[in-house]
This record gives structure tokens, sequence and C-alpha cells, in this order.
């Protein structure tokens, strides 16, 4: 499990990640939500042991990231931003070279058993030159849980691959989250609505919100749209989806194309099939578009206009990020 304890980190005299408190227990897979430059990756990499904080602390299972640093490597797995991947080894010799490093008893067969896990066995004997982005990603997955830890740190897993990748990656890590704690960064929201049981969010350096990723949704009334396309003209659909329950409203974009806001936790999307079908229309896209970050972040501060970590918090954004 992991405690953190008004955790922070500076670089220089600039403050990155300002005194986080939070804790994940094992079962549990926490989202770290959060927009580029947010804090996510310094945090990680001091979870790790990687890089010393500033002030406050960080135990993994009890054990002080500082003080106890091979001890937390050992019962932690990372997965950094973009894994160092040595190119001109194979999957198999790679493993077998970070499997020593940890000194893993009966090593070929942990390396059998954590390939077939990340779906990679039949690649053992292929160069890593020779991966596809995904497969890189879900390689590097293998690298973190080869040592059996019983904590993983996943620096933006999903970031990079394409939507089948994506599925691929997100349903490993559920799986893996059923006998580890877990904590994974995204600056995606539906990644920890689909993935995680609890998201923390964090910007510029302070957490903004914590909750269930349901009733998050529930908090962020009409984060989800629905952007239909049609093959002819749309005008006529709006007056049939408009009315249907768990439509907040719906807009014409184009001749042919509609966005549909729906309430917090209402999907829709079913009976909008429905309606363009019964009628007539030819759907040629149906697509749920996600408010944005910044959106969620204007909504989650309009929601507490006195939340503590929101007053002062917000520095004017930086240059050149
Ligand atoms: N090694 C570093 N030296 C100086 N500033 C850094 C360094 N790493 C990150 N930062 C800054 O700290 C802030 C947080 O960065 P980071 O933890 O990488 O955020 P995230 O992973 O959420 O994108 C950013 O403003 C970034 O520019
Ligand atoms: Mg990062």
């Amino acid at each position: 499990m992991i405690r953190v304890k008004s955790l922070s980190k500076d670089y220089g005299s600039r403050r990155a990640v300002n005194e986080l408190t939070f804790s994940a227990d094992k079962g549990e897979i926490l989202g770290f939500l959060g927009p580029n430059g947010a804090g996510k990756t310094t945090t990680m990499r001091m979870l790790t042991g990687f890089m010393p904080p500033t002030s406050g602390t960080a135990e993994i299972c009890g054990y002080d990231v500082l003080e106890n640093s091979l001890e937390v490597r050992k019962l932690v797995g990372y997965m950094p931003e973009s894994v160092p991947l040595y190119n001109d080894m194979t999957v198999m010799e790679y493993l077998t070279y970070m499997g020593e490093f940890h000194e893993i008893p009966d090593l070929d067969d942990r390396v059998d058993e954590v390939l077939e896990k990340v779906h990679l066995d039949d690649r053992a004997g292929g160069y890593i030159s020779n991966l596809s982005k995904g497969m890189r990603q879900r390689l590097g997955l293998a690298q973190a849980i080869l040592h059996r830890p019983d904590v993983l740190i996943l620096d933006e897993p999903t970031i990079g691959l394409d939507p089948a990748q994506i599925i691929e990656v997100r349903n490993l890590i559920r799986e893996i989250g059923k006998d580890h704690t877990v904590m994974l960064s995204t600056h995606i929201l539906t990644e920890v609505q689909q993935v995680c049981n609890r998201v923390i969010i964090i910007n510029k350096g302070n957490i903004v919100a914590e909750d269930t990723p349901a009733s998050l949704q529930a908090r962020l009334s009409g984060a989800d749209r629905v952007h239909v396309k049609l093959k002819g003209e749309a005008t006529e659909l709006l007056p049939l989806v408009t009315p249907l329950p768990g439509v907040l409203k719906a807009e014409l974009i184009k001749e042919n194309e509609l966005t549909i806001t729906m309430s917090a936790g209402q999907d829709v999307r079913p009976e909008i099939a429905r309606q363009v079908v019964q009628n007539g229309f030819d759907l040629l896209e149906m697509q749920a578009a996600n408010l944005s970050l910044e959106e969620i972040f204007l909504q989650l501060t309009q929601d507490e206009p006195s939340h503590p970590t929101l007053d002062g918090s917000m520095e004017p954004d930086q240059a050149g990020e």
C-alpha cells in the first residue's frame, strides 16, 4: 500500500508538487489524473525512490521511500513515462537481464509466466526494435510486474497507443489490479473511469479533487457529450432526441452533425441510436466526446468555490509549457 503525507517537491525555487496527502490500499487502482505539468511524474518518481522529496513523507508498505529505498524498489514495480528498452536485445534477453538485477529465483519460468500474462509469449525471441508501440508498452508492464511487487506505479501507461492497444493495456491493468496496489497516472478522464476505483485529480502540484469515478462523474454535470454524424441532414433528428430523458441539450453543429449533452451519470446513447435507426436516418458516426480536463477543472472549481486547496494554488501559467 501507499501512504503519502504532505509530499512536496521543488525544482529550484519552483514548486512542482505541493503537500500531497493520499493513500492507496491493496486491490485498489488509484487514478492520478491531471494535465501536462501537473506533477504526476514528479510524484511517481518520489514514490518509487528515484527522487528525494523536498519535504513530507511517502511510504510503500510501511517503508519510507527515502530511508528504505532498497526495500521500496523490491516492493514497487515502476513503469516510467518512457520505458527505457534496449533495442538490440530480444524480449527474453531484456526480461532476463531485468530479472537478474532483481535476483528473481526460477527466472526462466517467471519470464515465461510474465510474457504470457502480457500476451508477448510469441515475441520472446524477437528483437525489441521490432516491437510495435503497444507491444513495447506491454513489455514495460512485464518488466514492472516481473519481480512480483506489491505496488505498481504506472506513469501514463496508455500514452501513444492506438485504441485497440489502449483497450488491451487497460484490461491488463485491471487484471493486475486485482492482487496489487496500482497507481496510474493519466490525462484522460475516461481512462480513470474505466480502470480505476478511485481518482485523485491533480493540477499545478495540488490535489483539487479526490473521489470515486462514479461520484466524480455525478459532480461533473453534463460531462458526457455524444457526437452524431449522419449521412443526410440532421435537422429532423434534433426534435427527436431533445426530449429524451437524460438529454440536457442537443445542438446542430453542421447540417449533418449533432452534439448531444447528457446529464451526469446517464448514458443515453442506446436511446439515441434507437431514434436514429427507427426513423430511418443513415448513421455515419456516433462518438462520445468528453470534456477536456480544463473544462473539468472549471466545473470542479465552480462546485467548491471555497475549497482550501484551490485558494492561491492556481498560479498563472508559466510560459513555454
Ligand atoms: N527535472 C526537472 N527540473 C525542473 N523542472 C521540472 C523537472 N521535471 C519536471 N519539472 C517541472 O515540474 C512540473 C511538474 O512536471 P511533471 O511532474 O513532469 O508533470 P506531469 O507528469 O504531470 O506532466 C512541470 O512544471 C515541469 O516543467
Ligand atoms: Mg508526466
